[in-house]
Formats: C-alpha cells, structure tokens, sequence
C-alpha cells in the first residue's frame, strides 16, 4: 500500500474508493473527484480461450483396467476403486470407523481421528480413546479408562491387509503399523497405472481460484507475483484432485484512471488510432505523466472527468483508446506468465459492471441495503465499518464489483469453492463481502459447508535490508527483471560447472529457466503463505538446504542412478517387484504414500507450503536413509531398488508440477 503496511497497490475503484486507511484496510471513500455515471457497458469478454490441457488431465485420469503380470493378484479392481488407492490416512479412517461404530455404538458420529506417528510406536495412530472415554465414563461403561477404550479399538478393527499390526500405548493411543506388503503392492500398482490414481478426492467438483489480478496501467509488482505463484500452485493442486478450476485474472480494468489515460492519450498522441499499441511504449511512464498532468490542470482534469462518462457510456471512441491501453498492460502481463508457464483467464473488473446494478437491486430487495451518509451499504456482523456498495454519487467501488463477481461465480459459473488470492492486508474486505454474501444467503452461514468462499491471504516480501522489496531506486521491482536475472544467474552457476561444454545451448538455456524461475518459486512457496519472507537471490539459488535447486539437483540424480542402471524401466515396472526389507526401503516406501494425503492437507487448508515440506523430506530419505544405507545398481535388490528410485522420481515431479516447477533430468 501506499503509505505503509503491506496492501498491494491497486488501482481506485471508480470514484477513487480506498479501502485502506491508517493501520486497518478500511473501505472508505477519499476521494469523488472523477465521477462516472452509473451507465453500464454490455458485457466485455476478453477472456482468452481456454486451455484444453484439462481435458488431456481428465483423458489420462479416466479409469483403466490392467492386471499385473508378476503379481497374481489383479489391480483391476483396485483401479476403479471409488475411493483413491493410495490415500492411508482414508484407509485407515475407514476401518477405524467400523471399529468405533462397534466400541462406541452409543455415541453418535464419532469422527476417526488418525494422524502419522510422532514415536517410533507405529506409523499412524488412532486418537479417540480419550475423548470417547470422557464422552462414556460415568453411563454405566464397561471401560474403567481409556486405555481399556483404546484397547477395544484396536481389537474391533476389521481384518485388513493394510495393518501388519496394532498395539496400545499410554492413555489409549492405538498404534498401527501398515503392512510392507501392502506399500509395496501400492506403489507398484502406482508405477502401472500412474499417480493419477494416488490424486486425493475433494469435496467440490468446481472451484475458482481469482489470482494474480494485477491493474492495468500500473506496475505488475511483488505482491502480484505471490499471488501469481501461490494462486497457480493452488490451481493445480485441485486440478490435480480432478476439480474443474476456474482460473479467472480479476484484473483492475476499470477505473477513473481511464479517463486521465485516455485524455492524455488524445492529447498527446493525435493518430494514436493508427499507430496503435506502440504509441505509448511504456504505460508506467505514461500513467505517471497523465497524473501529473491530471494533478495540476483544472481543465484537463474537468476532461479526464468527462472522459470516464463517456466511456462508461459506451461511446466506440472511449472504449477504443480503452481497450488499446488495456492490451497494452495485457502484453506486460503475459511476459510474466510466459516466464511462469501460469494459465489465465482473464476477467477483469469490467467483466462484470454490468451485472452490478441487477445484484445490488437483489441485495436491496432482501433489506440488506441501508442508507449510511449518503452511501448505500451493508452492515456485517462484527465489524464496525459497513461495506459500501453504492457510493454517494451513485458510482460502484471495489466491493460492489467484488460481490457481483462472488454472485457470478456462484450463480453462473457454478463454482462451489471460490478462492482469493492477494495480500492479507485485503483481508477485511474479504471477510465484509463474504459475510455480506452469507446475509444474502449465497453462502451457508457455517464455515464448513459448500458452497464456500476463501480468502487465501499472504504476507510481504522484504528485501535484503529487512524492509519491503524494492530496487535501489526505491522504484517497485520489475518482476520481468527479476526472473531474467533469476535465469541468468542459475546460468552463470551452470556455465561454472562446465555445462556450456557439456550441453546444447538450448539444454543450458531450459535447464537455466527451470532452475531459476523454480528457485524463486519454490523460496516463496516453502513458507507457509501468512509470514513475510525476504527475497534473496543468493539463498534461493543456493544449491544445498531447502532450495528448488537441491530439489531439482536431487530429481536429476535419481535419473541418473536409473540411466547408469542401464535397465529398461518400464520394463521393471511389468516384471519386477518391489520389497521393503531394510529400515530405509520401507521408510521411503512409507513416505512415498504419504503423497496423496499430503496434498490432500494442502487443498484443503489451501496451504502449498505442505507440500514443499513433504517434497523436502522426501528427498532427505532417500538419499540419508535408502540410498546412503541400500546400494542400488550392482545388488542383487537392484530391480526393487530401481523401481523405489523410479516411484521417487515421480512422486518428486509430481510435487514439482504442482508447485508448477519444471523438472530437470540431468545436472
Ligand atoms: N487488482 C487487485 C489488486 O491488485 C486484486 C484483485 C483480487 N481479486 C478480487 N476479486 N478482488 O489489489
């Protein structure tokens, strides 16, 4: 913001409204000088086409029947099972589920609570005991404590291949230990039918995921970044879980600061219509020229003011020196996301002027609305300013946009989970709309049911220096500037270790991008998204510690170790078996089917940090618990050992997509 704490600088709603004001991010008005009618546009659509890369996802994740050739038993049924085959915590639920029903059938619902081990009791536990005891002690139980409860629970569990066995620790934790066979049936039957079927299963079937949306005519900056990377990490991760998501750039297109741009436009450039786009070259410097202009002539700002009517009221002229600054933006815009490889549909705040005045009549016919200083609002509960939906002059702000894009989304697109993704300091308003949204009964009032809405909140990148990330100008950071360095730099550390001699151009060239983009990726996605992290070249391009670069590095050697094997891989994954015996196999074995309720945890919680973590520790068993312990190539394990260095790979690269980093296979 500027001024302080960490809003993004965005552009003013019409009628300049300001949702951020001294400390808290309150939506109030500063400033009505550049009124615009309320006179709507037709509906403008300049969503790019889709993509059809979903429908590929979808091909490939629809069911296929094999059956094994080495294993005698058939994973036909196993493929087509409805729940997901790799998930252990859902398996584990299930059975314990049963139990319970049996051990408590008088309490009702009792939810399984099962988490992985923190002892080396087991490797998941069971956490009702305690609670059940509580709930039962004192009705004429036949439990004296809850040890005896725990101890129920674990003898009603139904006969299952997954558990090799259970036992009770303390005040009735029951502790599993999953079958070696089991693991390792499952990650064979993963390398056949592929990691689509270890996807989790979500509660929703449409999700929109609003991300990135940055403001035409202003700088594309840091904070955008964030929301860019985190929103498209989330993206994928329910995509992933087969949801049709909704990637929608909700970009500010639809200011007062048009009408200053166009005026000046016209000033300035007089066949601005024949030379086009390249007209204005640089929008920033364009954008601050024509403030400067609007701040200081009464009479062009009297234009400018006109300029909004008239573009607003749909004159062709208007909406095309619009539509050329848009494009403009647009083109930066992209230069990013090409970098980025992120997908976007944009619909910006135009997109949905038009259906602002039939929502706020809607919101007005169920009472919502009040008058308040000649605005029109909504009061929510607990919070102490209202949400203003009309301005006192008649113009729409950011919220009243805001609500009719949530009303769209629900109503038109059919969207069950809608997720936000921007800085916290739009916190409150979020919190404003949504609640605005429950009082209209779009939303169900509890927290837990769908349809929902989710403000995916995020914290500031600081620079070195510990403040906010800018350049020694003071100016914000380019973010094309930023990557390109990230790439030269990991290029430079390539050229270092011989690889301009070593490679093709175009391998130093894609493996200097899929090092440095993903490194600054990955540094912002490995927080969890709420802290402030500091953006630093040097530690995220680092090649040792919790970086992409040793991700990617350690992706590469597995590859490697697989080429040097000199072995068909595909063709072990038909014939070959893969066995658990020493510690180290079976730990990795363990952890490589943690995968699917690791992303599981992170759609959920919207948290993409979650699985950073788990990609991070993968990579640390295998290299410090199986490979520094199992020799692979030459022992007469190789075969297995080759398939668990195969089923790492792709579980890494999975990881690696979802955070959408591109894998590298050799180093
Ligand atoms: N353009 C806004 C900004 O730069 C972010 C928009 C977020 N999405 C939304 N539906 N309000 O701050």
């Amino acid at each position: 913001m500027e001024g302080g704490g960490n809003c993004t600088g965005r552009r003013l709603g019409r009628g300049e409204v300001h949702r951020h004001q001294e400390g808290g991010c309150l939506g109030l008005r500063v400033g009505e000088d550049l009124v615009g009618g309320s006179g709507g546009l037709s509906p403008i659509s300049m969503g790019k086409s889709s993509t059809s890369w979903k429908e590929n996802d979808l091909l490939k994740a629809s069911s296929r029947k094999l059956i094994f050739a080495a294993n005698t038993y058939s994973v036909s049924t196993m493929a087509t099972d409805e729940e997901n085959v790799g998930n252990v915590k859902r398996k584990l639920g299930k059975l314990f589920e049963q139990s319970l029903r049996t051990v408590a059938s008088d309490v009702p619902d009792v939810e399984p609570s099962i988490v992985p081990c923190t002892a080396k009791f087991g490797d998941y536990q069971c956490n009702n005991a305690m609670r059940l005891f509580s709930q039962i002690k004192g009705k004429g139980t036949e439990f004296n404590n809850p040890n005896a409860v725990g101890q129920a629970i674990m003898k009603n569990l139904p006969q299952s291949e997954i558990i090799e066995s259970s036992s009770v620790a303390g005040p009735g934790f029951v502790n599993v230990v999953i079958s070696k066979n089991w693991i390792s049936k499952t990650i064979q039957a993963m390398l056949i039918n592929g990691i689509e079927k270890w996807a989790p299963r979500l509660a929703v079937k449409r999700a929109v995921v609003d991300f990135s949306s940055p403001n035409i005519a202003k700088e594309m900056h840091v904070g955008h970044l964030r929301s860019t990377i985190i929103g498209d990490a989330l993206a994928r991760m329910f995509e992933f879980s087969n949801v049709d998501v909704l990637r929608r750039n909700h970009v500010g297109d639809w200011g007062t600061q048009f009408g200053m741009l166009i005026e000046y436009l016209f000033e300035n450039y007089p066949n601005w219509e024949d030379v086009g786009e390249t007209a204005i070259g640089d929008l920033q410097a364009f954008y601050k020229a024509s403030k400067q202009r609007f701040d200081s002539d009464a009479a062009f700002k009297e234009r400018a003011q006109q300029a909004v009517v008239r573009l607003q009221g749909g004159e062709s002229k208007y909406r095309k020196a619009w539509s050329q600054i848009c494009e403009i933006s647009r083109k930066e815009f992209d230069r990013v996301y090409q970098r980025l490889g992120v997908q976007l549909e944009e619909k910006g705040e135009s997109f949905y002027n038009p259906h602002i005045p039939g929502v706020i009549k809607a919101l007005t016919d169920l009472g919502l609305v009040e008058e308040s200083k000649g605005a029109r609002v909504i009061f929510v509960e607990k919070v102490n300013i209202p949400l203003i939906v009309v301005k006192s002059d008649g113009g729409y702000n950011y919220a009243s946009t805001d609500l009719t894009a949530l009303w769209y989304r629900l109503n038109e697109e059919k969207a069950e989970w809608i997720i936000y993704v921007t800085d916290v300091g739009q916190q409150q308003h979020f919190e404003m709309v949504f609640k605005a949204a429950k009082r209209a009964g779009w939303l169900p009032a509890s927290e837990n049911a769908y349809p929902k809405a989710s403000h995916v909140g995020f914290g500031l990148v600081l620079g070195e220096d510990g403040k906010r990330f800018r350049t020694r100008s003071t100016e914000v950071v380019r973010l094309v500037d930023l990557l390109d360095e990230a790439k030269a730099r990991s290029k430079a550390a390539l050229i270092e270790r011989g690889k301009a001699e070593q490679w093709t151009e175009q391998e130093l060239e894609q493996t200097a991008e899929a090092v440095g983009y993903g490194a600054v990726k990955y540094a912002d996605l490995k927080n969890n998204r709420l802290t402030n992290y500091t953006f630093d070249f040097d530690q995220m391009l680092n090649d040792k510690g919790n970086t992409a670069v040793y991700l990617l590095y350690a992706h590469a050697r597995i590859c490697s170790i697989i080429r040097k094997s000199g072995k068909d891989i595909e063709e072990l994954k038909k014939t070959g078996t893969v066995v658990l015996d020493h510690e180290g196999e079976r730990e990795l074995g363990l952890h490589l089917l943690q995968f699917s309720e690791v992303v599981e945890e992170a759609c959920n919680n919207l948290l993409p940090n979650v699985v950073c973590e788990y990609l991070y520790n993968l990579s640390e068993i295998f290299t410090k618990k199986f490979y520094s312990n199992c020799q692979v190539v030459g022992s007469k394990e190789e075969t297995s050992r080759l398939l668990l260095c195969e089923a790492t790979a792709i579980v890494m690269r999975k990881c690696f997509y979802l955070l959408g980093i591109v894998p590298v296979y050799k180093i």
